[in-house]
Protein backbone atom coordinates (compact mmCIF):
# COMPACT_ATOMS: atom_id res chain seq x y z
CA UNK A 1 0.00 0.00 0.00
CA UNK A 2 1.12 3.48 -0.65
CA UNK A 3 0.04 6.09 2.43
CA UNK A 4 0.07 9.36 2.01
CA UNK A 5 1.39 12.52 4.21
CA UNK A 6 0.42 15.80 3.19
CA UNK A 7 -0.14 19.46 4.98
CA UNK A 8 -3.46 20.50 5.45
CA UNK A 9 -2.94 24.40 5.44
CA UNK A 10 -1.16 26.17 3.21
CA UNK A 11 2.05 25.22 3.35
CA UNK A 12 5.04 24.53 5.96
CA UNK A 13 3.25 22.18 8.83
CA UNK A 14 6.44 20.30 9.53
CA UNK A 15 5.74 17.50 6.39
CA UNK A 16 9.69 17.27 6.72
CA UNK A 17 10.18 16.52 9.95
CA UNK A 18 7.31 13.87 10.14
CA UNK A 19 8.45 11.98 6.96
CA UNK A 20 11.55 11.49 8.32
CA UNK A 21 10.37 10.11 11.64
CA UNK A 22 8.15 8.11 9.90
CA UNK A 23 10.58 6.97 7.05
CA UNK A 24 12.12 4.02 9.14
CA UNK A 25 8.50 2.26 8.48
CA UNK A 26 8.93 2.43 5.13
CA UNK A 27 11.08 0.70 2.33
CA UNK A 28 10.51 3.70 -0.21
CA UNK A 29 9.46 7.96 0.34
CA UNK A 30 8.27 9.38 -3.09
CA UNK A 31 7.63 13.08 -3.64
CA UNK A 32 4.71 13.25 -6.07
CA UNK A 33 3.94 17.31 -6.74
CA UNK A 34 5.51 20.73 -6.24
CA UNK A 35 9.53 21.34 -7.05
CA UNK A 36 11.97 23.85 -5.39
CA UNK A 37 9.12 25.64 -4.18
CA UNK A 38 8.71 23.42 -1.20
CA UNK A 39 11.43 24.11 1.71
CA UNK A 40 11.19 21.35 4.10
CA UNK A 41 13.49 21.05 7.38
CA UNK A 42 14.98 17.98 9.45
CA UNK A 43 16.81 18.79 12.73
CA UNK A 44 19.16 16.12 13.12
CA UNK A 45 21.56 15.97 15.92
CA UNK A 46 21.12 19.43 16.12
CA UNK A 47 21.81 20.00 12.28
CA UNK A 48 19.35 21.93 10.30
CA UNK A 49 18.56 20.43 6.82
CA UNK A 50 16.40 21.81 4.05
CA UNK A 51 15.43 19.79 1.49
CA UNK A 52 13.78 21.43 -1.78
CA UNK A 53 13.74 18.85 -4.10
CA UNK A 54 14.79 15.35 -2.53
CA UNK A 55 12.32 13.38 -0.68
CA UNK A 56 12.64 13.84 3.32
CA UNK A 57 13.24 9.79 3.81
CA UNK A 58 16.94 10.48 2.46
CA UNK A 59 18.38 10.23 5.56
CA UNK A 60 17.27 6.55 6.41
CA UNK A 61 19.79 4.12 4.98
CA UNK A 62 17.79 1.67 4.22
CA UNK A 63 14.78 3.88 2.44
CA UNK A 64 14.93 3.91 -1.51
CA UNK A 65 13.94 7.99 -2.76
CA UNK A 66 11.75 8.97 -5.78
CA UNK A 67 11.09 12.07 -7.42
CA UNK A 68 8.37 11.20 -9.00
CA UNK A 69 6.82 12.53 -12.40
CA UNK A 70 4.63 14.94 -10.94
CA UNK A 71 7.31 17.10 -9.30
CA UNK A 72 9.22 19.86 -11.28
CA UNK A 73 12.67 19.80 -11.42
CA UNK A 74 15.04 22.46 -11.14
CA UNK A 75 19.13 20.93 -11.98
CA UNK A 76 20.44 23.92 -10.21
CA UNK A 77 18.62 23.14 -6.93
CA UNK A 78 18.71 19.49 -7.34
CA UNK A 79 22.72 19.59 -7.80
CA UNK A 80 22.90 21.93 -4.76
CA UNK A 81 20.61 19.39 -2.51
CA UNK A 82 23.06 17.06 -3.83
CA UNK A 83 26.18 17.96 -2.62
CA UNK A 84 24.69 19.72 0.49
CA UNK A 85 24.05 15.55 1.37
CA UNK A 86 27.33 14.70 0.19
CA UNK A 87 29.28 17.29 2.38
CA UNK A 88 27.24 15.75 5.73
CA UNK A 89 28.76 12.07 4.26
CA UNK A 90 25.70 10.77 3.53
CA UNK A 91 25.43 8.22 1.56
CA UNK A 92 22.54 7.80 -0.95
CA UNK A 93 23.29 7.88 -4.61
CA UNK A 94 22.23 4.24 -4.54
CA UNK A 95 19.10 4.87 -2.94
CA UNK A 96 17.72 8.05 -5.20
CA UNK A 97 15.63 8.07 -8.21
CA UNK A 98 14.54 10.29 -10.42
CA UNK A 99 10.99 9.78 -12.69
CA UNK A 100 11.96 10.32 -16.25
CA UNK A 101 8.54 12.09 -16.94
CA UNK A 102 9.32 14.91 -14.10
CA UNK A 103 9.12 17.95 -15.58
CA UNK A 104 12.21 20.57 -16.53
CA UNK A 105 12.18 23.94 -14.65
CA UNK A 106 14.27 26.20 -17.12
CA UNK A 107 16.40 29.09 -15.69
CA UNK A 108 13.45 30.94 -18.57
CA UNK A 109 10.80 29.53 -16.57
CA UNK A 110 12.45 31.55 -13.40
CA UNK A 111 12.65 34.67 -15.74
CA UNK A 112 8.88 34.28 -16.78
CA UNK A 113 7.98 33.60 -13.02
CA UNK A 114 9.53 37.00 -12.34
CA UNK A 115 8.45 39.27 -15.00
CA UNK A 116 4.70 37.88 -14.74
CA UNK A 117 5.00 38.09 -11.15
CA UNK A 118 6.10 41.42 -11.38
CA UNK A 119 3.72 42.66 -13.96
CA UNK A 120 0.37 42.10 -11.34
CA UNK A 121 1.87 44.47 -9.16
CA UNK A 122 -0.37 44.63 -5.78
CA UNK A 123 -2.31 41.51 -6.59
CA UNK A 124 0.86 39.53 -7.08
CA UNK A 125 0.80 35.80 -5.50
CA UNK A 126 3.99 36.20 -4.11
CA UNK A 127 5.28 33.55 -5.49
CA UNK A 128 8.35 31.72 -5.02
CA UNK A 129 10.21 32.72 -8.03
CA UNK A 130 11.16 29.03 -8.43
CA UNK A 131 9.54 28.98 -12.08
CA UNK A 132 6.98 26.46 -10.82
CA UNK A 133 3.84 27.99 -12.82
CA UNK A 134 5.43 28.98 -16.04
CA UNK A 135 6.86 25.27 -15.69
CA UNK A 136 3.47 23.35 -15.04
CA UNK A 137 1.82 25.57 -17.90
CA UNK A 138 4.41 24.29 -20.29
CA UNK A 139 3.45 20.82 -19.38
CA UNK A 140 -0.15 21.24 -20.04
CA UNK A 141 0.39 23.46 -22.55
CA UNK A 142 2.67 20.13 -24.02
CA UNK A 143 5.67 21.87 -24.59
CA UNK A 144 7.43 21.32 -21.41
CA UNK A 145 10.66 19.10 -21.21
CA UNK A 146 10.93 16.04 -19.47
CA UNK A 147 14.10 14.53 -17.53
CA UNK A 148 14.02 11.82 -20.07
CA UNK A 149 14.70 13.84 -22.77
CA UNK A 150 17.98 15.05 -21.26
CA UNK A 151 18.99 11.52 -22.82
CA UNK A 152 18.08 12.66 -26.53
CA UNK A 153 20.54 13.70 -28.97
CA UNK A 154 18.87 16.24 -29.87
CA UNK A 155 17.72 18.15 -26.29
CA UNK A 156 20.24 21.02 -26.60
CA UNK A 157 18.49 22.12 -30.04
CA UNK A 158 14.65 21.45 -28.14
CA UNK A 159 16.07 22.89 -24.80
CA UNK A 160 17.29 26.28 -27.07
CA UNK A 161 13.62 26.28 -29.03
CA UNK A 162 11.68 26.57 -25.87
CA UNK A 163 14.09 29.21 -24.78
CA UNK A 164 13.44 31.55 -27.43
CA UNK A 165 10.11 30.82 -27.07
CA UNK A 166 10.35 31.66 -23.36
CA UNK A 167 12.33 35.51 -23.95
CA UNK A 168 9.42 36.13 -26.70
CA UNK A 169 6.64 35.82 -23.86
CA UNK A 170 9.41 37.43 -21.53
CA UNK A 171 9.93 40.11 -23.89
CA UNK A 172 5.77 41.28 -23.70
CA UNK A 173 6.53 42.32 -19.69
CA UNK A 174 8.55 45.19 -18.30
CA UNK A 175 12.09 43.97 -17.78
CA UNK A 176 13.30 42.43 -14.57
CA UNK A 177 16.68 42.11 -13.43
CA UNK A 178 18.19 38.26 -14.84
CA UNK A 179 21.28 37.22 -15.84
CA UNK A 180 20.55 34.36 -18.22
CA UNK A 181 23.94 33.89 -19.54
CA UNK A 182 24.98 32.95 -16.25
CA UNK A 183 21.88 30.98 -15.05
CA UNK A 184 22.35 29.00 -18.35
CA UNK A 185 25.72 28.00 -17.39
CA UNK A 186 24.79 26.69 -14.32
CA UNK A 187 21.91 24.96 -15.84
CA UNK A 188 23.89 23.35 -18.36
CA UNK A 189 26.66 21.71 -16.12
CA UNK A 190 23.58 20.95 -13.38
CA UNK A 191 22.08 18.61 -16.30
CA UNK A 192 25.03 17.00 -16.79
CA UNK A 193 25.10 15.48 -13.05
CA UNK A 194 21.12 14.91 -13.54
CA UNK A 195 22.47 12.56 -16.17
CA UNK A 196 24.47 10.47 -13.43
CA UNK A 197 21.60 10.17 -11.45
CA UNK A 198 19.20 6.59 -11.51
CA UNK A 199 16.51 7.46 -14.00
CA UNK A 200 13.75 5.41 -13.90
CA UNK A 201 10.26 4.84 -14.95
CA UNK A 202 8.33 6.22 -11.71
CA UNK A 203 5.15 3.86 -12.08
CA UNK A 204 7.01 0.83 -12.97
CA UNK A 205 9.32 1.62 -10.26
CA UNK A 206 6.48 1.78 -7.79
CA UNK A 207 4.67 -1.43 -9.32
CA UNK A 208 7.99 -3.28 -8.70
CA UNK A 209 8.15 -2.21 -5.38
CA UNK A 210 4.44 -2.80 -4.18
CA UNK A 211 4.64 -6.20 -6.10
CA UNK A 212 7.40 -6.83 -3.61
CA UNK A 213 4.92 -6.24 -0.57
CA UNK A 214 7.34 -3.02 0.02
CA UNK A 215 5.09 0.25 1.81
CA UNK A 216 5.75 3.61 0.70
CA UNK A 217 5.16 6.81 1.62
CA UNK A 218 4.22 9.74 -0.40
CA UNK A 219 5.37 13.02 0.97
CA UNK A 220 3.05 15.89 -0.40
CA UNK A 221 4.74 19.65 -0.78
CA UNK A 222 2.71 22.84 -0.07
CA UNK A 223 -0.36 21.90 1.24
CA UNK A 224 -4.30 21.56 0.72
CA UNK A 225 -5.24 25.38 0.28
CA UNK A 226 -2.40 25.97 -1.96
CA UNK A 227 -3.92 23.45 -4.65
CA UNK A 228 -4.75 24.34 -7.79
CA UNK A 229 -8.38 23.14 -7.84
CA UNK A 230 -9.53 23.51 -4.27
CA UNK A 231 -7.32 26.18 -2.99
CA UNK A 232 -7.55 30.07 -2.49
CA UNK A 233 -7.39 30.61 -6.45
CA UNK A 234 -5.41 32.16 -7.59
CA UNK A 235 -3.42 32.27 -4.74
CA UNK A 236 -2.23 28.89 -5.19
CA UNK A 237 0.53 27.06 -6.45
CA UNK A 238 0.02 25.20 -9.43
CA UNK A 239 -0.26 21.32 -8.84
CA UNK A 240 -2.40 19.01 -7.28
CA UNK A 241 -1.40 18.88 -3.67
CA UNK A 242 -4.22 16.89 -2.23
CA UNK A 243 -4.12 13.08 -2.40
CA UNK A 244 -5.40 12.52 -5.90
CA UNK A 245 -2.16 14.42 -6.74
CA UNK A 246 -0.73 11.27 -5.41
CA UNK A 247 -2.41 8.98 -8.48
CA UNK A 248 -0.85 11.23 -11.24
CA UNK A 249 2.39 12.19 -9.96
CA UNK A 250 3.59 8.74 -9.48
CA UNK A 251 1.21 6.57 -11.68
CA UNK A 252 -1.31 4.62 -9.44
CA UNK A 253 -4.40 3.88 -8.69
CA UNK A 254 -6.42 5.35 -6.08
CA UNK A 255 -7.34 1.72 -4.49
CA UNK A 256 -3.31 1.44 -3.62
CA UNK A 257 -3.67 4.33 -1.47
CA UNK A 258 -3.46 3.56 2.11
CA UNK A 259 -3.39 5.62 4.97
CA UNK A 260 -3.80 9.54 4.65
CA UNK A 261 -1.78 11.47 7.47
CA UNK A 262 -3.03 14.98 6.81
CA UNK A 263 -0.75 17.43 9.26
CA UNK A 264 -1.43 20.89 11.02
CA UNK A 265 0.04 23.03 12.67
CA UNK A 266 -1.59 24.07 16.47
CA UNK A 267 -2.32 27.46 15.11
CA UNK A 268 -2.13 28.36 11.00
CA UNK A 269 0.65 30.50 8.62
CA UNK A 270 0.79 31.69 5.42
CA UNK A 271 3.27 32.79 2.93
CA UNK A 272 2.67 35.13 0.02
CA UNK A 273 -0.41 36.72 -0.75
CA UNK A 274 -3.99 35.84 -0.75
CA UNK A 275 -7.02 35.35 1.97
CA UNK A 276 -6.56 33.85 5.45
CA UNK A 277 -9.62 33.96 7.21
CA UNK A 278 -7.61 33.37 11.10
CA UNK A 279 -4.73 35.72 10.55
CA UNK A 280 -4.09 37.94 13.45
CA UNK A 281 -2.01 41.01 11.56
CA UNK A 282 -0.94 42.14 15.26
CA UNK A 283 0.94 41.97 18.06
CA UNK A 284 -0.70 38.60 18.87
CA UNK A 285 -0.01 37.70 15.29
CA UNK A 286 3.52 38.69 15.88
CA UNK A 287 4.10 36.87 18.97
CA UNK A 288 3.53 33.48 17.43
CA UNK A 289 6.08 34.20 14.45
CA UNK A 290 9.06 35.12 17.17
CA UNK A 291 7.88 31.84 18.89
CA UNK A 292 7.67 29.73 15.65
CA UNK A 293 10.40 31.12 13.89
CA UNK A 294 7.94 31.72 11.16
CA UNK A 295 10.33 32.60 8.69
CA UNK A 296 10.09 30.46 5.11
CA UNK A 297 11.96 27.51 4.68
CA UNK A 298 12.98 28.35 1.08
CA UNK A 299 12.51 32.47 0.81
CA UNK A 300 12.89 33.59 4.38
CA UNK A 301 9.94 35.55 4.11
CA UNK A 302 8.18 36.32 7.50
CA UNK A 303 4.78 34.37 7.40
CA UNK A 304 1.67 35.54 8.06
CA UNK A 305 0.41 33.84 11.22
CA UNK A 306 -2.90 32.91 12.99
CA UNK A 307 -5.21 31.19 15.16
CA UNK A 308 -6.13 27.62 13.70
CA UNK A 309 -9.05 27.68 10.99
CA UNK A 310 -11.49 24.36 11.61
CA UNK A 311 -14.00 25.35 8.99
CA UNK A 312 -10.32 24.66 6.36
CA UNK A 313 -9.38 21.67 8.40
CA UNK A 314 -12.80 19.96 7.61
CA UNK A 315 -12.69 21.11 4.32
CA UNK A 316 -8.72 19.62 3.63
CA UNK A 317 -10.02 16.41 5.85
CA UNK A 318 -12.82 16.15 3.47
CA UNK A 319 -10.88 16.21 -0.25
CA UNK A 320 -8.03 14.37 0.98
CA UNK A 321 -9.70 11.54 2.65
CA UNK A 322 -7.77 11.62 5.84
CA UNK A 323 -7.58 8.76 8.07
CA UNK A 324 -5.64 9.98 10.40
CA UNK A 325 -3.99 13.59 12.09
CA UNK A 326 -0.91 15.43 13.21
CA UNK A 327 -0.57 18.59 15.16
CA UNK A 328 2.89 20.11 14.90
CA UNK A 329 4.71 23.37 17.08
CA UNK A 330 2.27 22.71 20.00
CA UNK A 331 4.98 23.62 22.00
CA UNK A 332 4.92 27.77 20.22
CA UNK A 333 1.85 27.76 22.71
CA UNK A 334 3.42 26.76 26.05
CA UNK A 335 3.09 30.22 26.42
CA UNK A 336 -0.46 31.74 25.38
CA UNK A 337 -2.64 31.79 28.36
CA UNK A 338 -5.54 31.72 26.23
CA UNK A 339 -5.61 30.11 22.63
CA UNK A 340 -8.55 30.21 20.16
CA UNK A 341 -9.85 28.81 16.95
CA UNK A 342 -12.79 29.64 13.98
CA UNK A 343 -15.27 26.81 14.31
CA UNK A 344 -17.19 28.54 11.61
CA UNK A 345 -17.44 31.83 9.26
CA UNK A 346 -20.19 34.00 9.54
CA UNK A 347 -20.55 34.88 5.56
CA UNK A 348 -22.51 37.65 5.26
CA UNK A 349 -24.62 36.99 8.10
CA UNK A 350 -25.00 33.65 7.81
CA UNK A 351 -23.12 30.84 10.12
CA UNK A 352 -21.45 28.07 8.05
CA UNK A 353 -19.07 25.30 8.80
CA UNK A 354 -18.05 25.23 4.97
CA UNK A 355 -15.28 27.16 3.02
CA UNK A 356 -17.48 29.74 0.53
CA UNK A 357 -16.07 29.56 -3.31
CA UNK A 358 -15.48 33.32 -2.80
CA UNK A 359 -12.89 33.20 0.35
CA UNK A 360 -11.50 36.29 -0.45
CA UNK A 361 -14.65 38.36 0.05
CA UNK A 362 -14.10 40.91 2.55
CA UNK A 363 -17.03 40.10 4.61
CA UNK A 364 -16.25 36.74 5.52
CA UNK A 365 -15.65 36.60 9.78
CA UNK A 366 -14.00 34.26 11.78
CA UNK A 367 -16.32 32.56 14.40
CA UNK A 368 -14.05 32.09 17.14
CA UNK A 369 -13.97 29.80 20.38
CA UNK A 370 -11.30 29.99 22.79
CA UNK A 371 -9.55 27.33 24.77
CA UNK A 372 -7.63 27.85 27.81
CA UNK A 373 -3.70 27.34 27.55
CA UNK A 374 -1.69 24.96 29.12
CA UNK A 375 1.41 27.46 30.19
CA UNK A 376 3.76 24.12 30.64
CA UNK A 377 6.97 23.27 29.16
CA UNK A 378 6.55 19.82 27.07
CA UNK A 379 9.93 18.89 27.14
CA UNK A 380 9.52 16.30 29.57
CA UNK A 381 6.11 14.37 28.16
CA UNK A 382 6.85 11.41 26.72
CA UNK A 383 3.03 9.96 26.42
CA UNK A 384 -0.32 11.53 25.40
CA UNK A 385 -1.48 10.83 29.15
CA UNK A 386 1.45 12.91 30.33
CA UNK A 387 0.32 16.02 28.44
CA UNK A 388 -1.54 18.49 30.71
CA UNK A 389 -5.08 18.67 30.67
CA UNK A 390 -5.76 21.87 28.72
CA UNK A 391 -3.88 20.31 25.50
CA UNK A 392 -5.19 16.81 26.19
CA UNK A 393 -8.66 19.24 25.50
CA UNK A 394 -7.44 21.36 22.68
CA UNK A 395 -6.47 17.90 20.52
CA UNK A 396 -9.51 16.37 21.94
CA UNK A 397 -12.19 19.18 20.85
CA UNK A 398 -10.19 19.03 17.00
CA UNK A 399 -10.72 15.11 16.94
CA UNK A 400 -14.32 15.58 17.83
CA UNK A 401 -14.64 18.71 15.23
CA UNK A 402 -12.96 16.83 12.91
CA UNK A 403 -13.82 13.44 12.99
CA UNK A 404 -10.62 11.84 12.62
CA UNK A 405 -8.15 11.04 15.55
CA UNK A 406 -4.44 12.16 16.07
CA UNK A 407 -1.69 9.83 15.69
CA UNK A 408 1.26 11.96 16.52
CA UNK A 409 1.50 15.44 18.59
CA UNK A 410 5.42 16.96 18.05
CA UNK A 411 6.62 18.95 20.51
CA UNK A 412 9.89 20.63 18.97
CA UNK A 413 11.39 20.55 15.83
CA UNK A 414 13.91 17.70 16.55
CA UNK A 415 13.43 13.78 15.04
CA UNK A 416 12.51 12.39 18.19
CA UNK A 417 10.29 15.12 20.13
CA UNK A 418 7.07 13.87 19.40
CA UNK A 419 4.59 11.91 21.54
CA UNK A 420 2.65 9.18 19.38
CA UNK A 421 -1.40 8.97 20.65
CA UNK A 422 -3.33 5.90 20.49
CA UNK A 423 -3.90 5.72 16.35
CA UNK A 424 -0.11 5.22 15.16
CA UNK A 425 0.46 4.47 11.79
CA UNK A 426 -0.31 0.76 11.30
CA UNK A 427 2.23 -1.31 11.25
CA UNK A 428 0.89 -4.03 9.33
CA UNK A 429 -0.27 -2.04 6.48
CA UNK A 430 1.14 -3.81 3.62
P1 LIG B 1 7.37 21.69 5.78
O1 LIG B 1 7.52 22.54 4.57
O2 LIG B 1 5.95 21.26 5.99
O3 LIG B 1 8.31 20.54 5.83
O4 LIG B 1 7.72 22.63 7.02
P2 LIG B 1 8.96 23.69 7.12
O5 LIG B 1 10.21 22.93 7.28
O6 LIG B 1 8.89 24.68 6.02
O7 LIG B 1 8.54 24.49 8.42
C1 LIG B 1 8.33 23.85 9.63
C2 LIG B 1 9.31 24.44 10.66
O8 LIG B 1 8.90 24.05 11.96
C3 LIG B 1 10.72 23.92 10.52
O9 LIG B 1 11.61 24.92 10.93
C4 LIG B 1 10.78 22.73 11.49
O10 LIG B 1 12.09 22.47 11.96
C5 LIG B 1 9.89 23.24 12.60
N1 LIG B 1 9.11 22.24 13.34
C6 LIG B 1 8.49 21.12 12.88
N2 LIG B 1 7.78 20.55 13.89
C7 LIG B 1 7.98 21.31 14.98
C8 LIG B 1 7.49 21.25 16.33
O11 LIG B 1 6.70 20.41 16.71
N3 LIG B 1 7.90 22.25 17.17
C9 LIG B 1 8.75 23.24 16.79
N4 LIG B 1 9.09 24.17 17.67
N5 LIG B 1 9.21 23.32 15.53
C10 LIG B 1 8.83 22.37 14.64
P1 LIG C 1 6.26 23.55 1.56
O1 LIG C 1 6.34 22.23 0.80
C1 LIG C 1 4.42 27.47 1.93
C2 LIG C 1 3.22 29.48 -1.78
C3 LIG C 1 3.99 30.71 -2.17
C4 LIG C 1 2.91 31.47 -2.92
C5 LIG C 1 2.15 30.36 -3.63
C6 LIG C 1 2.58 30.14 -5.08
O2 LIG C 1 7.55 23.97 2.14
O3 LIG C 1 5.14 23.51 2.52
P2 LIG C 1 4.72 29.10 -6.25
O4 LIG C 1 6.17 29.35 -6.05
O5 LIG C 1 4.30 27.69 -6.03
O6 LIG C 1 4.23 29.64 -7.57
O7 LIG C 1 3.98 30.01 -5.13
O8 LIG C 1 2.39 29.18 -2.88
N1 LIG C 1 4.07 28.27 -1.54
C7 LIG C 1 4.33 27.78 -0.32
N2 LIG C 1 4.00 28.23 0.91
N3 LIG C 1 5.10 26.31 1.80
C8 LIG C 1 5.41 25.83 0.58
O9 LIG C 1 5.97 24.63 0.40
C9 LIG C 1 5.05 26.59 -0.55
N4 LIG C 1 5.23 26.43 -1.90
C10 LIG C 1 4.61 27.46 -2.48
O10 LIG C 1 4.45 31.40 -1.04
O11 LIG C 1 2.04 32.07 -2.01
MG1 LIG D 1 8.25 24.43 4.02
Amino acid sequence: MIDVLLGLQWGDEGKGKIVDYLANQYQVVARFQGGPNAGHTLILDGKKYVLHTIPSGIFRDNVLNLIGNGVVIDPITLQKELAMLAESGLTFKDRLFVAQKAHLILPTHRLLDAVQEAAKGKSKIGSTLRGIGPTYTDKIGRQGLRVGDILAPDFKKRYDALKWLHIQQASQYPKVEFNLKEEEEKWLASVEELRQLNLVDGEYFIDDCLKKGQRILAEGAQGSMLDIDFGTYPFVTSSNTITAGVCNGLGVAPQRIGEVIGITKAYCTRVGGGPFPTELDNDLGEQIRQAGGEFGATTGRPRRCGWIDLPQLKYTVMLNGVTQLVMTKVDILNDFEQLTAATHYDCNGKITDRVPFDINQDNLKPVWKNYTGWSQDLDQVKEFDQFPQALKDYVQDMENILGVPFSIISTGPGREQLVLCQKTVSADNQ
